[in-house]
């Protein structure tokens, strides 16, 4: 290959089917996910520092992956600036799913693009997992049981399952794609 190839994908767009990403949830709970989620809005720098560092405390293998993270010594990595932007950038792109709650066609194309970077970077539904369920418990201890309640458990709970099942599923479309790679 040479160094100037352009490359351009020839998988047929429409060859995956993917999930209505808020169709298993009832509007109550689309409110319930919304309203909770202004809390951490209004907050994100300290939820997304904190979301961050219990991610590498619990899992500090995931930290190979973070190029411009892993270079910080660890006792200096929470708190640490970059780290507080990558952890904003990740709650922007959640505020931007919810805000778009009752468009799905927008809520796809929004999870596809991180789908697209983070099926290069080998990111799991284990790991995406992880993540998820730490800022459950993050919101569990910041907003008290009041409330973070059963039934908004359950809504958080439904909405980052579904949002993980459209992502794997834009993995199946990522393979596809490398596979159909050509050369013009
Ligand atoms: C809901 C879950 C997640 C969301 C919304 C999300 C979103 C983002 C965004 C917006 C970026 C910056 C833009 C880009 O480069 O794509 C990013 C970068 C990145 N994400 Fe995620 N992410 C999530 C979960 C994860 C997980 C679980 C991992 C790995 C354990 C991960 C690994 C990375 C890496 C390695 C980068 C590049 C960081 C760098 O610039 O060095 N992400 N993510």
């Amino acid at each position: 290959m040479s160094k100037n190839s352009k490359y351009r994908s020839v998988t047929p767009e429409t060859d995956i089917v993917y999930p209505d990403v808020m169709g298993l949830l009832e509007e109550e709970e689309k409110k319930i996910i919304q309203d909770t989620w202004e809390n951490v809005k209004s907050d994100a720098t300290s939820y997304g520092n904190d979301l961050f560092t219990r991610l590498f405390n619990e899992n500090p293998k995931y930290l190979e992956k973070f190029a411009s993270l892993r270079i910080i010594p660890r006792n200096k990595l929470s708190g640490h600036p970059r780290l507080i932007a990558h952890g904003t950038q990740v709650i922007y792109t959640i505020t931007a799913v919810i805000d778009e709650i009752g468009f799905p066609g927008i809520v796809t194309e929004l999870l596809f693009k991180v789908a697209r970077s983070h099926f290069k970077r080998q990111v799991s539904r284990q790991m995406f997992e992880n993540l998820c369920n730490i800022m459950i418990g993050l919101m569990i201890e910041r907003l008290g049981d009041k409330v973070m309640n059963k039934k908004a458990i359950d809504a958080w709970k439904k909405f980052f399952n579904s949002m993980i099942d459209v992502m794997i599923a834009c993995y199946k479309n990522c393979e596809k794609d490398q596979m159909l790679m050509i050369e013009f």
